[in-house]
């Protein structure tokens, strides 16, 4: 039989883990949140039967305690829950923050359970839709050996897969994560606009640029950095880079520094695949990153 869980914070991540946990066979003890609402929200959502504001009432029974809080409120609601004597000897709790430690559940330790933090690497922007965002992600795992082993039984319960990190490695690997969900959203928000400067607009924008998007991202599951990198930097093409430089410099000036730096962090990429010139090298180095570039543009 599986073990049965409570959730505490019924966000988007606590809400797809009590949905496809308890599509994976997982019994729910309860649900807790801030709001009643969003924990009758999800106790509808999932057929729970107990639903509270107190975290204590409906993790005293669980085997496995998830606290999906924004970090700022985990500890804190780890230590009311434990001052409540809210938590089972031997039980798991895990939290799923990237970028803090296990250790901040250590007032749970105090009462006998198991800490752990299992970080999923997607990101949970959307409450909808009935396929799990859980499958085939990697989750990043650190803490005591019998939390461990129960997340890893959680993560092929969800169809993914688990890699064990060094506490102290977490704030670089939540970096990472970061740069690749929140920054690329922030990369291609250059995109469209540079694109709508260029008379592209609506829907057109995201159907033009789609195909070019996927695109990359096979080449670089293909063969990945430096291979994958194509385009004017790469091939040294100078004249094009100068004639980007000035176009956003008449039309958006305040994309231009954005776009400069880019430029300058991508001619090691280009350098390292081997493409592109050292002389080539050093004027795109000039001309990525002159702090008069938006009056020289
Ligand atoms: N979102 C992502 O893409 C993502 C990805 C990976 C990891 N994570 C991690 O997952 C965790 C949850 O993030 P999230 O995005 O799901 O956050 P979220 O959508 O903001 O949900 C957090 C939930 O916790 C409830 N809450 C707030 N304070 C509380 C308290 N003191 N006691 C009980 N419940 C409380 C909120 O209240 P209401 O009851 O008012 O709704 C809300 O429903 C975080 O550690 C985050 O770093 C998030």
């Amino acid at each position: 039989m599986k073990p049965v869980i409570a959730i505490v914070g019924c966000g988007r991540v606590g809400t797809a883990l009590a949905k496809f946990l308890s599509e994976a066979g997982y019994g729910i003890s309860g649900l807790a949140s801030k709001s009643f609402s969003s924990a009758k929200r999800l106790a509808d959502l999932t057929g729970a039967g107990r639903f509270t504001t107190i975290p204590w009432e409906i993790t005293k029974k669980a085997d496995i305690v998830f606290l999906t809080t924004p970090d700022s409120e985990i500890s804190d609601t780890c230590s009311n829950i434990a001052f409540n004597e809210g938590f089972k000897r031997d039980s798991v709790v895990l939290h799923c923050s990237g970028a803090l430690p296990s250790t901040i559940l250590s007032s749970a330790k105090s009462c006998g359970a198991f800490i752990g933090s299992m970080h999923p690497m997607q990101s949970f922007a959307l409450n909808e839709g009935n396929e799990s965002p859980f499958h085939g992600i990697i989750f990043a795992v650190e803490g005591d050996a019998q939390a461990l082993h129960i997340a890893v039984k959680i993560a092929v319960d969800l169809g993914a897969d688990c890699i064990s990190i060094n506490t102290e490695d977490k704030t670089l690997y939540h970096a990472a994560a970061v740069v690749a969900s929140n920054y690329l959203v922030t990369l291609l928000s250059l995109a469209f606009r540079l694109i709508e400067h260029a008379g592209i607009s609506g829907s057109d924008t995201w159907k033009v640029l789609k195909p070019l998007i996927k695109g990359t991202l096979l080449n670089i599951e293909k063969a990945g950095i430096p291979a994958a990198l194509t385009g004017p930097v790469a091939r040294g093409d100078i004249k094009t880079v100068e004639r980007h430089i000035k176009a956003i410099g008449e039309k958006s000036p305040e994309l231009l520094d954005l776009y400069n730096t880019l430029g300058f962090h991508t001619i090691g990429i280009a350098e390292s695949k081997g493409t592109l010139s050292k002389k080539s090298a050093d004027i795109l180095k000039k001309i990525t990153n002159r702090k008069d570039r938006k009056d020289s543009a």
